[in-house]
């Protein structure tokens, strides 16, 4: 372990602490509706929350785009926590998810045109395609959701390993103090 040197900031600025959280809180949000909504009955309800996840969905990419086009601009860059394997397990696990993210909202995206999405059953987005092409694009969808979810996990009990056993600062970093 490095830690940072006494000089300099130990956390990351405001607005990549902020956006950090919106994304992942979004993501939970996200999964959840998605891996529950079809066990409700057909009907306007149904619709309804998958309308919220398509809104949810267009918030989740601003917030993804947003906050990598910050990370890579104006937003606060910290030593590396880690070294040697630690530091190549960390970097490629944020690089991972950030590559997971833009998959995920482009075929999100791209999930709402091959169903013609009828958001709240106001507004239908165009079609694109037939039926097999909107089952495969939810379907990649579907396991990319799966996929995400399991290296959030992965990357949130590295960062709590972090936390509560080698009791460093790496957490309050991306905390919101
Ligand atoms: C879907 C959920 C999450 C996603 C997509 C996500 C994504 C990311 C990404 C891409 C970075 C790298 C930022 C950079 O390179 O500057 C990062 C940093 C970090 N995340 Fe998350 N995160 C999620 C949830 C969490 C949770 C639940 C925790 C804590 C329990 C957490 C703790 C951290 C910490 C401590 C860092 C800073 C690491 C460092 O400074 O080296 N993240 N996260
Ligand atoms: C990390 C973020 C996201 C997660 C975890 C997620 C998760 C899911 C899951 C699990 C499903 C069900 C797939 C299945 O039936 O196998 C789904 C469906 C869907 N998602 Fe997402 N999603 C995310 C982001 C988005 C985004 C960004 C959009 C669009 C802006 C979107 C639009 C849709 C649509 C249109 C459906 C199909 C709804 C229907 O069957 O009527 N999702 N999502």
């Amino acid at each position: 372990m490095t830690g940072s040197p006494d000089s300099q900031p130990k956390a990351y600025d405001r607005t990549t602490i902020t956006l950090h959280w919106a994304t992942a809180i979004l993501v939970a949000i996200e999964f959840l509706i998605g891996r529950t909504t079809n066990l409700l009955p057909r009907g306007p309800l149904r619709v309804d929350i998958w309308s919220l996840h398509v809104l949810l969905g267009f918030a989740l990419a601003t917030v993804v785009v947003v906050g990598m086009l910050w990370r890579n601009t104006r937003g606060r860059r910290l030593p590396p926590f880690n070294r040697g394997g630690l530091h190549v397990a960390a970097v490629a696990t944020h690089r991972l998810l950030d590559l997971l993210l833009l998959i995920m909202v482009a075929l999100g995206i791209a999930n709402v045109f091959a169903h013609g999405f009828p958001l709240f059953n106001i507004w239908h987005f165009a079609k694109f395609g037939g039926n097999d092409f909107m089952r495969s694009v939810n379907a990649w969808h579907g396991l990319i959701a799966n996929i995400i979810i399991v290296v959030a996990l992965f990357h949130s009990a590295a960062a709590l390993f972090h936390h509560h056993v080698i009791k460093d600062g790496v957490l309050r970093r991306i905390w919101p103090a």
